[in-house]
């Protein structure tokens, strides 16, 4: 009842509160500030309710104690309220643990915006042991989580440091379009839409773009949605991802892979020599340690020998590729042969034994894209009537793989022939085929997945962790 009286008002006498985020409060030790953020942890004891206020540059412990804590507003006080505080900003007292050191002793505050309490309270409607699809929809909920927000956070830090190194390797940054009326990736993954009365498609990857870019800017590289209509519920597989893609003129196949990993060490190596984001990773990933170069490099019918030592079977399929059922019910398992596929299941298999970054390079023509550039004759990998390509795919442990790259053909005729293999109208490309007519110069490039790879640094079991706002068959909301 008493407390319904109390009404607080702010004491004019008191020096002049500095407006601060949370992240910048330690040059304000010992002053006056005011502090705007959601009630992150609450806990009421008699006379003085101790609070975590969060405003998402960082966590803030506060003292509400005496008159500011007899309130109707204190005692009715719920988790995700936003609040204003102001008070002394005090260094917490040896022994004492607080981040960044210090706590608000408020003097006064109010809530700007109530949480409901009781059936409708957030700790209700978000509780871990949540059915995965309840977790989806309330996705705008968990991302004001401890952990989903540090995934998040540590993303930001990720695009900064590619970046970075990146521009470090003079690739300029370039944003090619989404709506597009090519593949890149084959037909079956294509989401098409209708484009003004015209077929069109949400891209795939914007390699062909940048490929353009070469002669009128040099290296360039694009951070840019790719779409994916692939129907599989995989840890690893979304509808629409990030997708950041490079592509170098004038370089080997060699030069290839050796920026790849120059780019993804010293983004790593960013990323830990920044203590913002080693701490998020250290949080997240306390395991981590950066990767050794150089990076494991296999052939690809190196990796056939090598997951038929290691006993690592794959389904047999019939002429639809459906997989064959024995007598007894189960699916025949059968060894690998040169021009099989490494599926899913065999790739991370053999990730998580050899546990390090692994190229696997010089694929099947059959196996891949209709722009790769056919390998020269190269020992070990003169197999009768196997055409391999200059190609390469980099697994991580766990993830399985985050990049594919290769080198592109730069003849025309070559190229002609290869639409022509595929069954690909080669007219709607003639942008694509103008680059090899006019000046065409040796070039490769890749594409690495950018949830993949925070999936990998900040050990998530999933990509769906690693996105804002996961899409996957069947899901587009929220
Ligand atoms: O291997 P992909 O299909 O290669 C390309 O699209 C090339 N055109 C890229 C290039 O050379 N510029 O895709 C590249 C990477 C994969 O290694 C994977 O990390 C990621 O994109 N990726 C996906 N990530 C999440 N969900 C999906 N459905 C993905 N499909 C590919």
């Amino acid at each position: 009842e008493d407390s319904k009286k109390i009404v607080l008002v702010e004491d004019e006498s008191l020096p002049k509160a500095i407006k601060s985020k949370i992240d910048q409060l330690e040059q304000f030790r010992e002053k006056r500030v005011r502090v705007f953020g959601w009630i992150h942890r609450l806990r009421q004891q008699k006379d003085i309710i101790f609070l975590v206020v969060r405003d998402g540059t960082g966590y803030l412990q506060v003292v509400l104690s005496g008159k500011v804590s007899q309130t109707y507003a204190a005692l009715t006080l719920t988790l995700e309220s936003s609040v204003e505080l102001i008070g002394t900003l005090q260094t917490v007292p040896e022994g004492k643990t607080a981040p960044g050191g210090h706590e608000l002793i408020v003097d006064y505050w109010q809530v700007l915006g109530t949480a409901p309490g009781a059936d409708d309270a957030f700790s209700n409607r978000l509780n871990e042991k949540s059915d995965p699809s309840i977790l989806a929809d309330l996705r705008h909920l968990v991302i004001r989580g401890e952990t989903a927000s540090s995934v998040l956070r540590l993303r930001a830090h990720l695009l900064t440091a590619f970046r970075k190194a990146l521009t470090s390797h003079s690739l300029i940054e370039v944003t090619p379009p989404c709506m597009v009326q090519t593949q890149v990736e084959g037909g079956a993954t294509l989401f098409k839409f209708d484009y003004y009365g015209q077929p069109a498609f949400l891209t795939q990857s914007s390699q062909l773009y940048l490929e353009t870019c070469l002669p009128s800017l040099g290296d360039v590289f694009c951070v840019q949605e790719s779409f994916r209509a692939e129907n599989s519920h995989t840890r690893r597989h979304l509808s629409e991802y990030t997708h950041l893609e490079a592509e170098l003129a004038f370089i080997t196949f060699e030069d290839l892979m050796n920026h790849i990993e120059a780019i993804i060490c010293e983004t790593v190596d960013q990323l830990l020599s920044n203590p913002a984001s080693a701490a998020l990773v250290q949080t997240l990933n306390p395991s981590f340690v950066a990767p050794s170069r150089p990076f494991v490099r296999m052939s690809y019918p190196g990796a056939i020998q090598w997951l038929n030592e290691h006993g690592i079977k794959r389904p047999e399929e019939d002429a639809e590729g459906n997989p064959v059922k024995g007598e007894d019910g189960q699916i025949v398992m059968v060894e690998h042969k040169l021009g099989d596929d490494i599926a899913e299941a065999a790739e991370r298999q053999m990730t998580d034994i050899i546990n390090k970054p692994v190229f696997l390079f010089g694929f099947p023509k059959e196996l891949k894209a209709f722009y790769m550039k056919r390998m020269p004759p190269r020992e070990g990998m003169d197999q009768e009537g196997m055409v391999y390509t200059e190609s390469c795919d980099l697994l991580m442990p766990n993830v399985g793989e985050i990049v594919g790259g290769s080198m592109r053909i730069a003849d025309q005729e070559e190229l002609l022939a290869a639409y022509k293999h595929e069954g690909i109208d080669p007219e709607p490309y003639y942008w694509f085929t103008d680059q090899r007519k006019y000046g065409t110069c040796e070039h490769g490039g890749y594409g690495l997945g950018v949830e993949r790879f925070l999936a990998w640094l900040a050990n998530r079991f999933t990509v769906r962790e690693c996105t804002l706002y996961p899409r996957w068959p069947g899901r587009a909301t929220p």
